[in-house]
């Protein structure tokens, strides 16, 4: 099985970033979690991130084109503004699962729309890093299924 775990803007910047919201853990220490995860289950996971919206796009078409099974996506500010990027996934047509360190629906009104989640299989929010990991459990269960 072929995972992407696809991470928006400013997420490169975790560990340092309002740490009082999105905690100490960092970028890089996330992607060793989740590989670990996924290593123990024969899963193989690509992770990648992006600030730009259109290298985000690009990134899902391309692992559509590379038989990815499923994407992981925390797409930070863009899950509230972007319609490419939720065409991009619909057009992949890959099931997907949404995550957020922090709990949205408890913070800024503009923070509690999202323009992916009534297409995804499932959304992990509000467990910091640990949303990540719960997700990835989900949507391999959903793809097992
Ligand atoms: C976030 C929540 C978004 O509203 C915000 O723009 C982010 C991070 C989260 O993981 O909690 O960048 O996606």
């Amino acid at each position: 099985m072929k995972i992407l775990v696809l991470h928006g803007p400013n997420l490169n910047l975790l560990g340092a970033r309002e740490p009082g919201i999105y905690g100490r853990t960092s970028l890089a220490e996330i992607d060793a979690q989740l590989a670990a995860w996924a290593r123990q289950r024969g899963i193989s996971l690509s992770c990648a991130q992006s600030n730009h919206e259109g290298s985000l796009v690009d990134t899902v078409q391309a692992a559509a084109a590379q038989q990815t099974h499923g994407i992981l996506i925390n797409a930070g500010a863009y899950t509230h503004t972007s319609i490419a990027l939720r065409d991009a996934l619909l057009a992949t047509a890959l099931p997907f699962v949404e995550v957020h360190l922090s709990n949205t629906h408890g913070r800024e009104s503009f923070r509690h729309r999202s323009l992916l989640a009534d297409r995804a299989v499932g959304v992990v929010c509000g467990f910091g890093g640990l949303s990540y990991r719960l997700g990835l459990e989900g949507l391999v269960a959903a793809l097992e299924r």
